[in-house]
């Protein structure tokens, strides 16, 4: 099956320091697969480069059989791939309804007029943001802007949706309900690449994982395999 994407031995630096070193990765369609690692271990940075957010100095970044890696980050999210940021940026004055408006275009050629996202589409996957829609996006409590950050990103119809630790700094009972939330859209057919570092939330989510060790993929696999594993959650993650 040819992947959705396909990272190939990337290296990224911040300035002189190296960050990423020859990290690869492949999703396939339809998947959500889950990017595994401890603060700081370099999955932002992985989610940056796919984005053209940061600039990888060497590998290969192929998004349905095309190089992207060097285009800036306009034309690769008009290639059909949504970014939510681990620091949810919304627009804090503009109302829960701007902050969707704002983020619509419309879908590519390739996505059928059925799975079009539009304020109604949204507000049924997140039912807590209707009565909120005239609020303004500052007042929204975390969970809320996780959910509206998601949610706009959703109003740009992608393909494929890169998410950077939506649990985090959640409390339980919203990392629950934005759980479900998840899986009904990962229902609806949409590829994920979710950076976590909830072991539980993301066994929930995915079937398949990778875990990023100080810059470089350490597992690839199954994810029951890897909770099943005690010296490999050990060895690579918290817990
Ligand atoms: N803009 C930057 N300039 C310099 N170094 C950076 C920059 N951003 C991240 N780093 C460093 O790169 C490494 C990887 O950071 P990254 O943010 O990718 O990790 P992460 O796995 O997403 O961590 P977290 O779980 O805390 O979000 C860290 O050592 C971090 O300090
Ligand atoms: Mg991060």
């Amino acid at each position: 099956m040819t992947p959705v994407l396909e990272v190939g031995g990337i290296e990224t630096f911040y300035g002189q320091s190296q960050v990423l070193f020859g990290v690869s990765l492949r999703v396939r369609p339809g998947e959500v697969l889950t990017l595994l690692g401890r603060n700081g271990a370099g999955k932002t940075t992985t989610l940056k480069s796919i984005m053209g957010l940061v600039q990888p100095r060497s590998g290969h970044i192929r998004y349905r059989g095309r190089e992207i890696a060097g285009l800036p980050p306009h034309k690769i999210s008009r290639r059909g791939i949504g970014y939510v940021p681990e620091d949810r940026i919304i627009f804090p004055d503009l109302t829960v309804w701007e902050n969707l408006d704002v983020a619509r275009r419309p879908p590519r050629r390739s996505v059928s007029e059925g799975v079009r996202w539009t304020e109604e589409r949204v507000f049924d996957l997140f039912p807590q943001l209707r009565p909120l829609a005239l609020r303004l996006g500052g007042t929204l409590s975390g969970g809320e802007q996780q959910m509206l950050a998601i949610a706009r990103t959703l109003m740009g119809n992608p393909e494929f949706l890169l998410l950077d630790e939506p649990s985090e700094g959640l409390a339980p009972l919203v990392v629950q309900m934005l759980l479900e939330q998840l899986r009904k859209l990962k229902q609806t057919g949409l590829t994920i690449l979710l950076s976590e570092q909830n072991l539980e939330f993301a066994t929930r989510l995915s079937d398949r994982a990778c875990v990023i060790v100080n810059g470089q993929i350490r597992y690839d696999g199954s994810m029951q395999e890897l909770v099943a594993n005690e010296t490999l959650r050990r060895a690579f993650l918290a817990v």
